[in-house]
C-alpha cells in the first residue's frame, strides 16, 4: 500500500468560526466561500441563529446578515457542543450584550477550563456565573471598559475572546501573550474595518467599533492537511499534492518540524487571498529522523502534536516534545490519549508532565484503539494504522465529523 494523488482538504476550522462570528456583528451582508460544514462550526452557526442572526446558504456560500454589535436575547440556552472555540469566542461577544445568556456544552467541553476567559471578561466589567470555572456559564453583559491584558498562556481562543469584548469597550483594549498564537482573528477583524494593531505578541483594538461587511474565502485547514502530510511522509513510495492549504506563518510549525525530520515537502503556487497565505503542499515519502520541539514552537503546531507523535514512531532516534501542557485540556487529554493508544500499537512512547518522548523507529501492530471521541486522536491513529501490521479498529471513528467530515473518504481515495 502507498499513497498517491491530489486532494483538497477540509476548510479551516478556526477561520470558519471567526468568519461567522465577525460577520454576525458587522453591519450588513457578508458572504463566506468554502465554509467548513463540520459539527464545531455548525455549533457556532446555531448559537448565532439563536442570537437573532440571519444565516442562510446560497449556491454553496454562507450568507450572513450582520446585526451590528447588538444581538437579540436568545429564548433558551446556547449549546456549544464539543467546540471550545465557539464558547470562548462567543463569550467575548456576549459580554457586550445587555442581557444574560447561558452557554452549555457536551461532556468533553464541560471539563475544559473557562477561567481563562472569565478572568479578562470580568475585568472588563461582565458579570459571569460558572460551575467553578467550568460550563455551564452565564454571562451578563453590559458596558465594558477597556483593559490591557497580560495572558499567562498563549491562546488564540482567549485572545480572540478579549478582542471581541474590546469591540464593545470604549477605548483601546490590548492583549499580550507569552508566544504569539494564530492570528486569523486580527487579520479578519482588520479586513472588516476594525481599528486593530498587532505586532509580535501584542494586539490592540479600538472600541466601540462599527464593522462593515466583507466577503471571506476560507483556505484549506493545515491542521487537517497535517494528517495527510505525515501519512505520505511515513508510507514508503508515496507522493501527494494537497491543494489550497492555508499557510499563515502562525500555523506552519508542522511544515518546519517535518522538514527538520527529513520529510520532502515543497510549497507550490503560493498566493494571498484576503490577507491569508495559501499554497499547494507536495509531500513525498522519505526516511525520517527525530527532532526536539520546545515551548516557543508549540503555539505554531498546538493541534499537530498527536500526529507528530505518530511521525516520531517511524523516525530514527528520540523525539522529545516539551512545553505542551495545554494539550491536557483539549477535547481530551491528548498527551495521555496518544501515549496510551500508540503504546497499544507497539510504539515506544512515554508521557512527560508537559510533553512526550518517542523512540523510533518501531514496527506498529494493528489492534483496537480508542479515539476518546477526539477528532485529532482518531485521525492520528488512522495514520498510524497505515504503517501497522494487521487491522486497526478505532473506537468512535465518526468523531472526525467535528473538523473533517470527509476524512475517511479522502483517505480511501488516496490509498493505492
Ligand atoms: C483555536 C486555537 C487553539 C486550537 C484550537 C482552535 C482557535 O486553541 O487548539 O483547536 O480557533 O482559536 P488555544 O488557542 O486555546 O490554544
Amino acid at each position: 500500500m502507498f499513497i498517491k494523488g491530489e486532494i483538497e482538504i477540509a476548510p479551516d476550522k478556526s477561520i470558519s468560526h471567526r468568519a461567522l462570528m465577525i460577520s454576525a456583528v458587522a453591519e450588513g451582508t457578508s458572504r463566506i466561500k468554502n465554509f467548513l460544514k463540520a459539527e464545531d462550526c455548525i455549533s457556532t452557526m446555531n448559537c448565532l441563529k439563536k442570537l437573532g442572526v440571519d444565516i442562510a446558504e446560497k449556491d454553496g456560500e454562507i450568507i450572513v446578515k450582520g446585526n451590528g454589535l447588538k444581538l437579540k436575547k436568545p429564548s433558551g440556552v446556547l449549546d456549544a457542543g464539543n467546540s471550545g472555540t465557539t464558547v470562548r469566542l462567543l463569550s467575548g461577544i456576549l459580554a457586550g450584550q445587555n442581557f444574560a445568556t447561558k452557554i452549555i456544552g457536551d461532556e468533553s467541553l464541560s471539563k475544559r477550563p473557562m477561567k481563562r476567559i472569565i478572568e479578562p471578561l470580568e475585568k472588563m466589567g461582565a458579570k459571569i456565573k460558572s460551575n467553578n470555572g467550568y460550563l455551564p456559564i452565564e454571562i451578563e453583559g453590559g458596558n465594558l471598559k477597556p483593559i490591557n491584558y497580560d495572558s499567562k498562556i498563549s491562546s488564540a481562543q482567549v485572545k480572540s475572546c478579549v478582542l471581541f469584548a474590546g469591540l464593545y469597550a470604549d477605548g483601546i483594549t490590548s492583549f499580550t501573550e507569552p508566544e504569539k498564537s494564530r492570528d486569523h482573528m486580527e487579520r479578519m477583524l482588520k479586513s472588516f474595518g476594525a481599528k486593530i494593531e498587532f505586532n509580535k505578541n501584542t494586539v490592540s483594538i479600538k472600541g466601540i467599533a462599527k464593522l462593515h461587511p466583507s466577503d471571506v474565502f476560507i483556505p484549506g485547514d493545515i491542521s487537517s492537511a497535517a494528517f495527510f502530510m505525515v501519512a505520505t511522509a511515513i508510507v514508503k513510495g508515496s507522493e501527494l499534492k494537497i491543494k489550497n492549504v492555508g499557510i499563515n506563518p502562525t500555523r506552519t510549525g508542522i511544515i518546519d518540524v517535518l522538514k527538520r525530520m527529513g520529510a520532502k515537502i515543497e510549497i507550490e503556487n503560493k498566493r494571498e487571498i484576503a490577507d491569508e497565505l495559501i499554497a499547494d503542499i507536495v509531500v513525498k515519502s522519505s526516511e525520517l529522523k527525530s527532532t526536539n520541539i520546545e515551548r516557543g514552537e508549540i503555539p505554531l503546531l498546538i493541534d499537530e502534536i498527536p500526529i507528530i507523535a505518530v511521525a516520531a514512531t517511524q523516525s530514527e532516534g528520540i523525539t522529545k516534545i516539551t512545553g505542551a501542557k495545554e494539550l491536557r485540556v483539549k477535547e481530551t487529554d491528548r498527551l495521555k490519549a496518544i501515549v496510551s493508544e500508540l503504546k497499544k500499537m507497539g510504539a515506544e512512547i512515554s508521557e512527560l508532565e508537559d510533553g512526550l518522548i518517542v523512540k523510533g523507529p518501531t514496527k506498529l501492530n494493528g489492534v483496537r484503539v480508542d479515539s476518546y471521541k477526539d477528532h485529532r486522536i482518531a485521525m492520528s491513529l488512522a495514520v498510524a494504522s497505515l504503517v501497522a501490521e494487521g487491522n486497526t479498529e478505532i473506537l468512535n471513528r465518526e468523531c472526525v465529523n467535528i473538523s473533517f467530515p470527509e476524512f475517511w473518504n479522502v483517505l480511501k481515495k488516496i490509498k493505492q
